[in-house]
């Protein structure tokens, strides 16, 4: 759906963004995380077509960026959540969808079945006549969630939706995102939010000016780090350990308080196994779960602290 090749943007002697070379599929979630000052907005706007491409291109849906008709058909197909809502503070928020809508050719009855369902899904149907400069803070960006989507675009670009909201309104956001999720849209987000990120999306791309990684984040995770099984005992003792040692597959075997931590690399075939050793040698089993990493760690130890 998305293909960069060396994609590349320099602002003076700034180097934003060099040589992205990804994919992005029809129906993922994918995410950009990186540090401030990384290039996620500039990758974003490039793609959306509002800003060129020093060196190097990228394809949306068999478009190329920066070039006429093929740019226009992107506008089409793109809707983007820009870091700053950018609002008419004057217009009710009706007014600023609909005014959006129409710049997008959407015919009038579809125009106000859209705005119907996108604010009364995200909460703001009855503040509809209100002028936007009475919203709060949150208020404005679910309206520019909603601009973003007010023409049904097929690619959802999304600067950060839910920095700045106070948690109910960031779940809604994220509700929201699941069930354009399930509907099979392809959404294209930049977050610092590494747990949303973590949860909501398919694959990531680490973005330090170039690409630093990519991957879903599980594949990640495995980078990094084994898969570790957790069994928690009524007691532990060494005749336990020894029969979990014993396992050909069984790696790292230690133990913390009444915990034994196994390192495996297929735990959903091994973990009856390990359950069994433990069993005939007397272990009584509490718990087996698993040792989750997150993306979080995965992060630090590639942007660093
Ligand atoms: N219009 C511009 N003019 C000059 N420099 C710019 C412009 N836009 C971006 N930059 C520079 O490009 C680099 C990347 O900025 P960008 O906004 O893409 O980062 P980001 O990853 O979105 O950061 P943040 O997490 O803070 O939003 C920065 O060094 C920034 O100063
Ligand atoms: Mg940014």
């Amino acid at each position: 759906m998305i293909r960069t090749e060396k994609l590349t943007r320099t602002f003076g002697e700034v180097v934003a963004v060099k040589g992205l070379t990804f994919e992005v599929k029809e129906g993922e979630v994918f995410g950009f995380i990186g540090p401030n000052g990384a290039g996620k907005t500039t990758t974003a706007r490039m793609l959306c077509c509002l800003i060129n491409p020093s060196y190097g291109t990228a394809f949306v849906k068999g478009n190329e960026i920066g070039k006429d008709p093929d740019a226009l058909n992107i506008r089409q197909i793109v809707g983007l959540l820009p870091e700053a809502p950018g609002l008419y503070e004057r217009l009710s928020s009706y007014k600023n969808l609909d005014f959006f809508a129409q710049l997008y050719d959407v015919p009038t009855v579809k125009r106000r079945e859209r705005i119907k369902k996108l604010l009364e899904m995200l909460g703001m149907w009855k503040r509809r006549d209100d002028s936007v400069n009475t919203f709060s803070k949150g208020m404005k960006q679910k309206i520019a969630i909603s601009r973003a989507l007010v023409h049904d675009p097929e690619i959802l670009f999304l600067d950060e939706p839910t920095a700045g909201l106070d948690p109910r309104a960031a779940k809604t956001v994220r509700d929201f995102l699941f069930e354009l999720k399930q509907e099979g849209r392809t959404i294209f987000l930049n977050t610092h939010n590494l747990d949303e990120a973590e949860r909501l999306c398919d694959r990531v791309g680490i973005i330090n000016t170039t690409l630093v990684e990519i991957g879903s984040p599980r594949e990640l995770k495995s980078k990094f780090w084994d898969r570790t099984t957790v069994v928690h005992l009524k007691e532990v003792s060494s005749l336990i350990v020894d029969a979990v040692k014993a396992l050909p597959f069984a790696q790292n075997v230690r133990t913390e308080d009444n915990k034994i931590l196994i390192d495996l690399k297929h735990p959903e075939d091994e973990n009856s196994a390990v359950a069994d050793a433990i069993i005939r040698s007397g272990g009584k089993i509490q718990f087996i779960s698993e040792l989750e990493h997150t993306l979080e760690e995965v992060y630090l130890e590639l942007v660093g602290g």
